[in-house]
């Protein structure tokens, strides 16, 4: 049997000052003022800096610490992904925080104009959304039968990770994700990032 065109998806556990992190966060959020007006908008009851305060390393020493540390599994995730790239041509070009309160979800999606993308997690009460994936074939399945409940974790059409607090979650941009609505009372705290290539 061979296994093709497989999908990788890398998970890790990061030691930080979560407490530092989280309290952070709660003062971002109160400083940005366009950010919250964004979220408004955009992810209703609760607040992201994506769409304003995107590049919290260059804001804040202890989020500069954190892109430190998740630089080094960007790399080793991009080694087993065996990518042909120039030494130090992966580079973090956004960051940002997700607070999402009870009720809030976000919808399928994917992170055009990046080629990594991931998200470290901060606060994951119990009970919390997982983060869901697609199977990238998806659209190509055409008559292709549904596989059984209990498939094997490779062959399963969706599969959702539970991560804890101090998780890393790293993925390929392209690759079309959601998080389900948070149904418990607490909010669910991470930060979100992009990694781009250049070749200078
Ligand atoms: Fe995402």
């Amino acid at each position: 049997m061979h296994s093709l065109f497989i999908t990788q998806v890398y998970q890790s556990k990061i030691k930080t000052n979560l407490a530092s992190l989280i309290e952070e966060s709660a003062q971002i959020e109160k400083a940005d003022g366009a950010g919250r007006e964004w979220s408004k908008q955009n992810y209703h009851s609760s607040y992201t800096s994506y769409g304003s305060w995107d590049q919290l390393y260059r804001l804040s020493s202890e989020f500069e610490k954190l892109q430190k540390k998740i630089d080094s599994h960007v790399m080793k995730y991009a080694k087993s992904l065996d990518y042909h790239l120039p030494r130090g041509a992966l580079k973090m070009n956004s960051m940002w925080v997700n607070i999402m309160r009870p009720g809030a979800q976000h919808t399928a999606h994917i992170h055009p104009h990046s080629v990594i993308s991931g998200t470290y997690y901060l606060q994951t009460p119990p009970g919390c959304s997982s983060i869901k994936f697609e199977d990238p074939r998806l659209g190509f399945f055409m008559n292709a039968p549904v596989v059984k409940q209990s498939a094997k974790k490779a062959n399963q059409r969706y599969v959702s990770l539970q991560p804890r607090a101090g998780d890393l979650i790293l993925f390929e941009s392209w690759l079309r994700h959601e998080v389900p609505r948070n149904e418990t009372k607490k909010p669910r705290l991470s930060v979100s990032f992009n990694y781009g290539w250049s070749a200078e």
